[in-house]
């Protein structure tokens, strides 16, 4: 029994260490827990009093490992590799962004004057302007007009939370009234839209006006942009993500949380879970 407590140990480190990356709540406390109970036994086993036989010296004069303590010996190694195996890249994927400079950067929509107070605008935009097309974004924008002297803004990604199709607004689009902001990001085009809540072509979400979801299999309300107002322009900053949106506009009481990814719950013993998709 002593020699499965090194095993348990090293199962118990890579258990955690996963957890870390796919669910901080649930896998990683199990495996912090069977470390914990591991490394117990283990300290337990090696605090008692070694066996009265001594260990006999070979036919060279030199004393053998015995097999336990090499099977313990083997099982740390082993342990200690595959964590490091985990362990690197999760680091990498942390710290190298900062080095890299691959932070997002605020994205400027241009001057909140092309924001009517009340009406939604389709924004569309790059993220990265390095990175070119394949950054392009669009963004559900509405003026809620001033709290107290401090403008307010619904923005909204377009991104589907279930895997990421883009939504339409349901109602008009009017591209004839489109504007072209030039911004030191590039341009970005505005687009006014009367939507009445916004739909996911893919597999049919929907979405009200506050980007709560009303049905279809998204897990969660769409995703939102902070901002802030810079020079008298509109600016996006991070996204995050929301459970559910009470109230409308800048009255609006919202259940937000870090960044989500696709089809991943904000609230509920599902989101506990992910990314363990219950059997359907
Ligand atoms: S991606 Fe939108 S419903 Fe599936």
């Amino acid at each position: 029994m002593d020699a499965l407590a090194p095993l348990s140990f090293a199962i118990g480190i890579v258990v955690l260490l996963v957890g870390l990356i796919v669910n901080p709540l649930v896998i990683a406390p199990l495996g912090g827990a069977i470390t914990l109970v591991a490394a117990a036994a283990w300290a337990r086993g090696s605090g008692r009093a070694p066996s009265a036989e001594p260990v006999q010296p070979d036919a060279t004069g030199e004393e053998r490992f015995t097999r336990s303590r090499l099977l313990e010996r083997a099982t740390l190694g082993l342990g200690g590799l595959v964590a490091l195996g985990v362990a690197v890249p999760v680091a990498g994927f942390a710290v190298l962004p900062s080095f890299l400079g691959q932070r997002r950067r605020p994205v400027d929509l241009g001057p909140i004057a092309a924001f009517p107070e009340g009406e939604y605008v389709v924004a569309t935009f790059r993220a990265d302007p390095q990175a070119g097309e394949i950054s392009q974004r669009s963004a559900y924008v509405r003026n809620n007009g001033l709290v107290g002297d401090l403008p307010s803004f619904t923005i909204m990604s377009s991104r589907c939370t279930h895997v990421g199709c883009p939504t339409q607004p349901n109602g008009p689009l009017f591209p004839h009234q489109r504007r072209a902001e030039r911004t030191s990001g590039g341009e970005v085009a505005l687009v006014p839209a009367q939507p009445a809540g916004f739909g996911c072509p893919c597999h049919g979400s929907q979405f009200d006006n506050e980007g709560n979801r009303t049905a279809g299999p998204a897990p969660r309300a769409l995703d939102r942009y902070e901002f802030s107002i810079r020079n008298g322009h509109l600016s996006l900053g991070r996204l995050y993500s929301v459970s559910t949106v009470d109230g409308t506009g800048a009255q609006a009481e919202i259940r937000s949380f870090a960044l989500k990814g696709d089809g991943e719950p904000a609230t509920g013993p599902e989101s506990w879970l992910y990314p363990i998709d219950p059997p359907s």
